[in-house]
């Protein structure tokens, strides 16, 4: 019984080689070794019709058996191969969903912002809206309306940004207080925070871009009273303490008359340090009456009105504020200088 004997010598041998096996590729391969077309098993199978009649019989049943039992082998291997690959996915794939997330950064408000947002909130608890006006204007409301002609030496104290021959970039936010006047009648209160442009060399006083807060008053029988009156308030919330302050004739062509409002030192407190250059106070802002021939150009008689106006330096109150020393620290994006605030 020589096919017998192969069949057992095959089986066996394919019982080893299958327990061995260690991947899918391998055993794919073993099943087409053992029981493909040209496997010995199929070809016995194949040539059972020539076999003598009598021994037909028991290697047809023992050759079926053998590819039974091989091919359940396979399947179990089979089976075991994919259980593994699946356990080791979940050893190295696996999510910790309860697991805490990476930390996100937040950022937060610019300097100039947050004290831009203080200051609103303190003119709007003394009854004053918020306006705005564009940052390209025309020369008639930077100049102009505001007391200001051609030719005007005033034109010189400020050094200009022009886009075209008649749009300056504004030099200052007062040219809302003309667009204020031309919509509104008396009473008017409203601040106007703003970015402003100068044409000027930069160093660590000067930008040629920073911040202004314009404000404006309009009633009947408003006074340097009320000006004192509200400056002394405003500061007194942003500072959170009493601050004392002094007009110093100022000339700006739109008030009469006009002022440069300083505080004492809040550094030395009025004993004289670097920041106050030894003098104990420090310019804070340009402020005065509104001059006639502005309220009369916006058709606000002057003889029945009068009002007070305001131009504070955004970035110089942040300055002071906290001790920074060079206003271009503002716009340079340095998280270093920002994250402190
Ligand atoms: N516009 C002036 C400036 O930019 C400031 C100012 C505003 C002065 C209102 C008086 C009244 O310097």
């Amino acid at each position: 019984m020589e096919v017998l004997k192969r069949l057992e010598t095959v089986s066996g041998e394919a019982a080893a080689r299958i327990g061995k096996s260690e991947s899918l590729k391998e055993v794919e391969e073993l099943r087409v070794a053992y029981l493909g077309r040209k496997s010995e098993i199929m070809s016995v199978l194949k040539q059972l019709g020539t076999l003598p009649p009598d021994v037909r019989p028991r290697i047809g049943r023992a050759a079926n058996e053998i590819r039974g039992e091989i091919e359940n082998l396979l399947k179990e291997k089979e089976n075991r191969l994919a259980d593994d690959i699946f356990t080791r996915l979940e050893e190295t794939e696996r999510i910790d969903i309860t697991e805490p997330g990476a930390p996100v950064r937040h950022g937060h408000l610019h300097p100039i912002t947050q004290t831009r947002m203080e200051i609103e909130a303190i003119f709007t608890s003394m009854g004053f809206t918020v306006a705005q006006g564009p940052e390209v204007e025309t020369d008639y409301y930077n100049f102009e309306a505001l007391n200001i002609p051609k030719d005007h030496p005033a034109r010189d104290m400020q050094d200009t940004i022009w886009t075209t021959v008649e749009c300056p970039l504004r030099t200052h936010t007062s040219c809302v207080q003309i667009r204020t006047m031309e919509k509104h009648t008396p009473p008017i209160r409203v601040i106007a925070p703003g970015r402003v442009f100068r044409h000027e060399e930069t160093d660590a006083s000067h930008e040629h871009t920073f911040y202004q807060v314009e404000g404006l008053m309009v009633d009947r029988g408003i006074s340097v009273a009320n000006l004192i009156a509200v400056m002394k308030t405003m500061l007194r919330s942003f500072f959170h303490r009493d601050v004392t302050v002094r007009l110093r004739p100022g000339y700006f062509p739109f008030v009469e008359p006009g002022f440069e409002l300083d505080i004492n030192c809040l550094i030395c407190g009025g004993k004289g340090c670097s920041a106050c250059k030894n003098s104990g106070w420090t310019e804070l802002l340009g402020c005065g009456m509104v001059h006639p021939n502005v309220l009369r150009r916006c058709t606000i008689d002057p003889e029945e009105y009068s009002g007070f106006a305001f131009g504070m330096g955004l970035d110089r109150l942040v300055m002071n504020r906290y001790g920074v020393e060079d206003i271009r620290l503002f716009h340079s994006g340095d998280l270093r200088f920002l994250e402190q605030f």
